[in-house]
């Protein structure tokens, strides 16, 4: 048999890292954890509660809520990996729209938050054969990670295929609105104080702002392959 090893897939949001990782995650058999879903679920719950908005962000009674937030992945047949369910409820369609995007960034940078999800994450993670994706997967979650990546592309085409993205599903949005959200996630992300965005100092950086999916695959396959063999 052959070795399992720990994937971990860092980058900018919209860099396609879910996609890839999918991929990879199905032609070598192992599980695929998006943790982005994990803070879009929990944001979506304190949305829920009017405890997060535009205009509301209370953080203390953020707290008092953590308790009764169950965040699961169930594994979905159809799609082929693992969907988040909060307290039970399937998310997946929900946790996706620009609403949570907009407010997603302010509730990952509390740290009882991170804490929360990262040691569920590394329960997921501990058996290895396991890819995920994500901000701090190979700094904190799995600093000794056996294949780090780190996945970037310009801000523009990012914002073009998560345009596309929503445009796709029927979603009503506008482009200027979509770059602008995008470039303020990248911001919050890289400079909140907590495991903030870097690049693990032994991550492989891809931009991928001129690839095409299969190019993606083929290169990230090869890296995972070489590791798996090594
Ligand atoms: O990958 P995504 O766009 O679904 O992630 C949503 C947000 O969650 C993103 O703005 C940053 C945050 N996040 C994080 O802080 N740490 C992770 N491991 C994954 C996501």
């Amino acid at each position: 048999m052959s070795k399992k090893i720990t994937i971990a897939i860092d980058g900018y949001s919209s860099t396609g890292k879910s996609t890839v990782a999918k991929q990879l995650a199905a032609e070598l058999g192992y599980v695929y954890v998006d943790t982005g879903a994990m803070y879009r679920a929990v944001t979506l719950y304190l949305m829920r509660k009017m405890l997060v908005s535009d205009t509301h962000f209370d953080e203390e009674a953020i707290l008092r809520h953590l308790p009764f937030i169950n965040i699961s992945f169930v594994f979905n047949e159809e799609v082929g990996y693992g969907e988040v369910h909060l307290n039970n409820e399937n998310v997946e369609k929900e946790i996706r729209l620009m609403e949570v995007s907009q407010q997603v960034s302010k509730v990952a940078a509390v740290p009882d938050v991170r804490k929360m999800l990262v040691k569920i994450q590394q329960e997921i993670g501990k058996n290895k054969a396991v890819v995920m994706d994500g901000r701090d997967i190979g700094t904190v979650v799995f600093p000794d990670a056996d294949l780090k990546l780190f996945m970037t592309a310009s801000t523009e085409k990012r914002a073009e295929r998560r345009y596309d993205e929503l445009k796709g599903r029927g979603d009503e949005v506008k482009y200027e609105d979509v770059l602008a959200n995008v470039k303020e996630r990248d911001y919050l992300d890289t400079t909140r104080e907590d495991s903030p965005l870097v690049k693990a100092e032994d991550a492989i950086e891809i931009d991928n702002s001129d690839m095409n999916l299969e190019e993606q695959f083929e290169k990230v396959l090869k890296l995972a392959k070489d590791k798996i063999e090594e």
